[in-house]
């Protein structure tokens, strides 16, 4: 068994220190016209090959060369092929929201699908289609941070109080909290466009004097933990933790009137300081 990686090198030789197997790169270049050329450092791989690479960055180019990637594997003598991509991209476009629109999640899960034997991925966008086997036609795991993430605002915050900027977060903010036992309550948000959104307070949450925590799946250009901030007056310290940070359009510098911002490392940035490299060896053990 071995693990590699391109986009989440730190993340897959956490892994492969936890699962004590070795660690193989690989080189991406291009060609003079372009097209993208991919060596892998080894010239005969093992049979279970663990590919474990985040959509982050280029998620387009992430895309084509996880299909390059998988089937160089088989190539170079792997019979078998995991892919973790602890963050999934292209979950989003999970419908046809105007008309023309290309549902992409399913063109996504159908190429992957043609060259891995298995997906795993932590937390995906699950909103319009509610299970993976609606997206990858391969067999399919879905983890969940909420365990690592609890685990952290214990050890971290004395007072925690834990809201959800959309109804769709009800799933990880009540877990969260009842495994650290505090309060929590979820918004209610309308979104505008990829940049507006508004939120309101339905159940409203005693946050005097607490550590208010907006914990959400993706933070992207940080509009919708902006707005869910506005309904946290009263609290001593308010804090955004996200799954996946991808902190698109300068959202770190618009976020900086949070007391703090956290992702865990699903994608490498000097934010994702929570770590899910257990969680993932824990597949394999
Ligand atoms: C959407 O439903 C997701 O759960 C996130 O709330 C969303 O992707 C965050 O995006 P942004 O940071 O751009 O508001």
């Amino acid at each position: 068994m071995i693990v590699t990686s391109y986009n989440s090198k730190k993340l897959a030789k956490k892994v492969a220190r936890r699962l004590n197997v070795p660690f193989i790169g690989i080189k991406q270049q291009s060609f003079p016209d372009g097209e993208m050329h991919l060596q892998y450092n080894k010239h005969s791989l093992a049979k279970h090959v663990i590919i474990i690479e985040s959509f982050q960055p280029d998620p387009n180019e992430t895309l084509l060369r996880l299909c390059l990637m998988a089937k160089g594997a088989r190539q170079h003598g792997a019979k078998k092929i995991t892919l973790v991509a602890p963050y999934l991209g292209f979950m989003r476009q999970d419908k046809v929201f105007r008309t023309g629109d290309v549902q992409s999640n399913v063109v996504m899960g159908q190429m992957l699908s043609s060259f891995i034997d298995k997906i795993i991925t932590i937390d995906p966008h699950l909103h319009r289609v509610r299970s993976l086997k609606e997206v990858f036609a391969c067999k399919t795991t879905c983890l969940s941070a909420n365990d690592t993430l609890a685990r952290y605002i214990k050890r971290k915050f004395k007072r925690p109080v834990i809201i959800g900027p959309d109804w769709e977060s009800y799933q990880w903010a009540e877990d969260i909290a009842g495994q650290i036992g505090c309060d929590s309550t979820v918004l209610e948000k309308t979104r505008y466009s990829g940049r507006k959104v508004s939120s309101k307070l339905l159940k409203p949450v005693d946050l005097r004097g607490k550590d208010c925590i907006i914990v959400d799946d993706i933070i992207s250009t940080g509009h919708t933990m902006l707005e869910a901030m506005k309904k946290a007056r009263g609290a001593r310290s308010v804090h955004a933790i996200g799954v996946h940070g991808l902190f698109v359009e300068d959202a770190l510098k618009k976020m900086s009137k949070f007391d703090s911002v956290l992702c865990t490392n699903t994608i490498e940035h000097e934010n994702s300081k929570i770590n899910v490299s257990e969680l993932i060896a824990q597949c394999f053990l």
